[in-house]
């Protein structure tokens, strides 16, 4: 073993230390930071400062990255920022600018992309300029929500689908995709539990975006969908950023969401790839 693997809540959340991931990883410590993602699904990695190519550099380990989107996206590459920055002048953006809206959106607990007909295996975000305090981002296990439930519980979910759509849960604080904004978005349908390829352990795949069961009349519906949310929220690891964090969480296992800061005092960016689910840990050598 080359890398330093630190559980960070119990078998939820680990820090990586013993590798430099800004220059290229030999094929056995990539290895292990796959075992270790599938093992804790949120992987934390101090002190790795990372430009826009070497990030890009890194994400291709885990498969290929989504182009441009989410919130103040830099159209046409593979960069989504959480930023309170003009992408243009880098000065604060005011808080009632409808930018800013997207940041209320992000502090719903979510999985990146699950409302895409491909869903995401994992996202990466970089922590460029972080507020002295607040803006902590937290996780919590979707997969301990899932090892929670009885055997007959397991059994009936296994069945299930799930619709995912962004213009719902965008609806949800009060944000309303006018026509050609909502163009290209659908409803995309995927199970309730995803099993790991890697170590066969069971995930739900919930969040904000989760719609609705399919089938399943809306009250029901509902009610079954909040009700496996509170339970992802009993295993929850808060991640206070310093500069040049990385953190690798997985998107399949684990739901997340922002904290408020006084974005109209401080400066944050963050940098995130997002890992398509397709074509996800393509062989390399
Ligand atoms: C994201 C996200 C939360 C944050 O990058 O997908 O939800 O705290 N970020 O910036
Ligand atoms: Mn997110």
């Amino acid at each position: 073993m080359q890398l330093d693997v630190t559980a960070l809540t119990p078998g939820f959340c680990a820090e990586i230390d013993g590798v430099d991931i800004s220059k290229p990883i030999a094929p056995e410590v990539r290895k292990e930071i796959r075992d270790a993602f599938d093992a804790y699904s949120v992987l934390v990695f101090h002190d790795q400062p990372m430009d826009d190519d070497t990030q890009v550099a890194f994400s291709r380990y885990f498969g290929s990255a989504e182009i441009g989107g989410g919130a103040n996206p830099a159209v046409g590459t593979p960069f989504s920022r959480q930023s309170n920055l003009d992408i243009k002048t880098g000065e604060i953006i005011p808080s009632d600018d409808r930018r800013m809206h997207y940041q209320k959106g992000n502090m719903l607990w979510h999985m990146d992309s699950s409302f895409k007909a491909d869903s995401s295996l994992c996202s990466i975000l970089t922590a460029r300029e972080v507020p002295p305090e607040g803006g902590n981002t937290e996780f919590a296990s979707t997969r301990l929500a899932y090892e929670s439930l009885t055997e007959d519980e397991k059994e009936k979910l296994e069945v299930l689908e799930v619709d995912h759509d962004i213009r719902f849960s965008r609806g949800l604080t009060g944000y309303k995709y006018d026509e050609a904004a909502g163009k290209g978005f659908i409803t995309a349908r995927h199970k309730l539990v995803r099993t790991n390829p890697g170590n066969g352990r069971k995930s739900l795949l919930i969040g904000v975006h989760a719609m609705a069961i399919v089938g399943w009349d809306e009250g029901e519906s509902r009610a079954l969908l909040d009700d496996l949310a509170a339970r992802a929220e009993n295993v929850i690891y808060s991640h206070k950023w310093r500069n040049d964090d990385v953190v690798v969480w997985d998107n399949q296992a684990a739901v997340h969401r922002a904290t408020p800061f006084d974005n109209t005092r401080y400066r944050r960016l963050m940098q995130r790839t997002t890992i398509a689910l397709e074509g996800a840990w393509p062989a390399m050598d």
